[in-house]
């Protein structure tokens, strides 16, 4: 560092983060999952591409023990930086979706996951993209976390995670139920459209098949949901 770089900070609910260079900022699908996630104090939790760890450190203050994994290495040194920052200790991993915790469980499993569909030749593997791009249809991270969730979730353990409505609520429902995790939407909100998804209207208008974006024209919104699936507890 030459001594005259900037340093970006993000001010939330009385903490503040460091958001480097490689790591997306907070936007506001991060706030809505924040306000939603519904962390219990003395739950083991695990968050699932934890960015700059916003829910994470959160979730450490509300007094849960938490897990905060991330594929990107800069991630996972800012939730690092933003756990002592704030004084919480978060026990932060790097690595694919289960890979940094084969054979543990937790009581709450939850994920801001890359969800945007993302057309064929649009793949990248860099850091921005791994915060965005949800594979073909969205739901490339999701359904690797939705399949490995009963193994990983405690009985009566909660998966929570965001969605664009876009991607389908009886989709989600339907995924959760053929792991058998009882399916729930636990908060709706209207954001404004995300500027990656116009340049991806056309293949976000070939999977929407519940209808939720407007046939003409450029949407101005877009609704987000959070959905949780319940494992049954005997
Ligand atoms: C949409 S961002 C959300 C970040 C943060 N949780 C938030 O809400 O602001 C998705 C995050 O998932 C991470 N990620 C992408 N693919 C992943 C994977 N296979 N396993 C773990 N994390 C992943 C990205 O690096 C990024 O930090």
């Amino acid at each position: 560092m030459s001594g005259d770089e900037g340093v970006l900070l993000y001010a939330y609910r009385g903490c503040l983060f460091r958001v480097p260079d490689q790591v997306q900022p907070p936007k506001a699908g991060s706030l809505f999952f924040c306000r939603n996630v519904g962390v219990r104090p003395g739950e083991r939790v695990l968050e699932i591409g934890a960015g700059l760890g916003l829910a994470a450190v959160l979730a450490a203050k509300a007094g849960a023990g938490v897990i905060a994994t991330d594929v990107v290495p800069e991630a996972v040194e800012a939730i690092r930086t933003n756990a002592a920052l704030n004084g919480v200790a978060i026990d932060v991993r790097l690595g694919d979706c289960y890979a940094p915790v084969a054979g543990e469980r937790f009581d709450l499993i939850c994920t801001n996951p890359p969800q945007m569909p993302t057309p064929p030749g649009r793949a990248r593997g860099d850091p921005a993209a791994a915060a965005d791009n949800g594979g073909l249809d969205g739901w490339e991270i999701l359904d690797r976390v939705i399949g490995g969730a009963p193994e990983h979730l405690r009985p009566g353990g909660r998966l929570v995670f965001t969605i664009f409505a876009f991607l389908g609520r009886k989709t989600a429902y339907a995924k959760l139920e053929a792991r058998r995790l009882a399916p729930a939407i636990l908060a709706s909100e209207v954001q404004g459209f995300p500027r990656i998804g116009y340049e991806r209207l056309d293949h976000l208008r070939s999977l929407d098949a519940e209808g939720t974006l407007p046939a003409m024209g450029l949407p101005s919104t877009v609704e987000r949901l959070v959905i949780q699936g319940t494992l049954a507890r005997a």
